[in-house]
């Protein structure tokens, strides 16, 4: 254990992605319903939250609700959608405290008001927070991002403003909702899964993928550590080879 002190502050990622999992069997190894988990699951939420201003992580996005997300029983939908209501709520002042400021992409328009307008809220009471950004993901998936990028950009060719030969890296990505961040140097899944489920597709063309078997409510800030540390000893070669990486 004791992995921050093993870390490289210059080599830390600007952002970090993460796929929150294992909230409902979390809950049901402990003969709990599962909305008991996503309750739990706040608290890793703040905990990483935490730990990565501290490191000085310029980005943090969490895929907290995606589009596939809306398919679960309507109860556990509700439950997620309050839960987010209230945390937003209650933890506006600790992010401001903390000069955190807090965003969102995916299909916002299409959340429950209350969720939608608490979110709002936290968005704008925190707009000049420059410490770290903290993305929630939610009703986000990446193949929605990627139908909309392609929208806004057939529109930009049928208006004539942009020629297909023009659209490159730099188009697609100022299409993206993520526009303006710069795409996760590593993505965390927990529970077990091996999946990438539609989160951040585009984003994540160079990203290091790192799984761990620990479920969500049970991350805490030094699982976070260990992640970074796995990280911070792979070698990144772009398509290079080793070589021209060290020195
Ligand atoms: C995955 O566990 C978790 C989610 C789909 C929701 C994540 C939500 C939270 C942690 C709470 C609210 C978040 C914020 C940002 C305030 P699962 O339900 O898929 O678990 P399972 O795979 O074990 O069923």
């Amino acid at each position: 254990m004791h992995f921050k002190e093993k870390l490289i502050i210059e080599k830390l990622p600007k952002h970090i992605a993460i796929i929150m999992d294992g909230n409902g069997r979390w809950a049901k190894n402990k003969l709990q319903p599962r909305v008991f988990g996503h309750t739990n699951g706040v608290s890793a939420v703040r905990e990483v939250t935490e730990a990565s201003a501290e490191l000085g992580i310029k980005y943090l996005t969490l895929y907290a609700f995606s589009t596939e997300n809306w398919n679960r029983p309507s109860f556990e939908i509700n439950a997620l959608m309050n839960l987010l209501v209230e945390t937003i709520r209650k933890e506006i002042s600790t992010l401001n405290k903390n000069n955190i400021k807090l965003t969102a992409i995916g299909g916002l328009e299409k959340l429950p008001s209350s969720t939608y307008k608490a979110l709002m809220e936290g968005i704008e009471q925190t707009k000049n927070n420059t410490r770290m950004t903290l993305v929630l993901a939610l009703n986000y998936s990446a193949k929605w991002e990627l139908i909309k990028a392609m929208q806004s950009i057939g529109s930009l060719v049928q208006n004539g403003s942009l020629l297909p030969e023009q659209i490159d890296d730099q188009i697609i990505e100022q299409n993206l909702a993520t526009s303006g961040i710069p795409d996760p140097e590593l993505l965390i899944r927990t529970s077990g899964e091996h999946r990438i489920s539609n989160f951040l597709l585009w984003q994540i063309a160079y990203s290091e993928l790192y799984f761990t078997n620990t479920l969500w409510p049970d991350f805490h800030k030094e699982n976070l550590y260990e992640a970074i540390y796995d990280f911070q000893n792979r070698e990144r070669r772009f398509g290079k080879i080793s070589e021209q990486i060290q020195s």
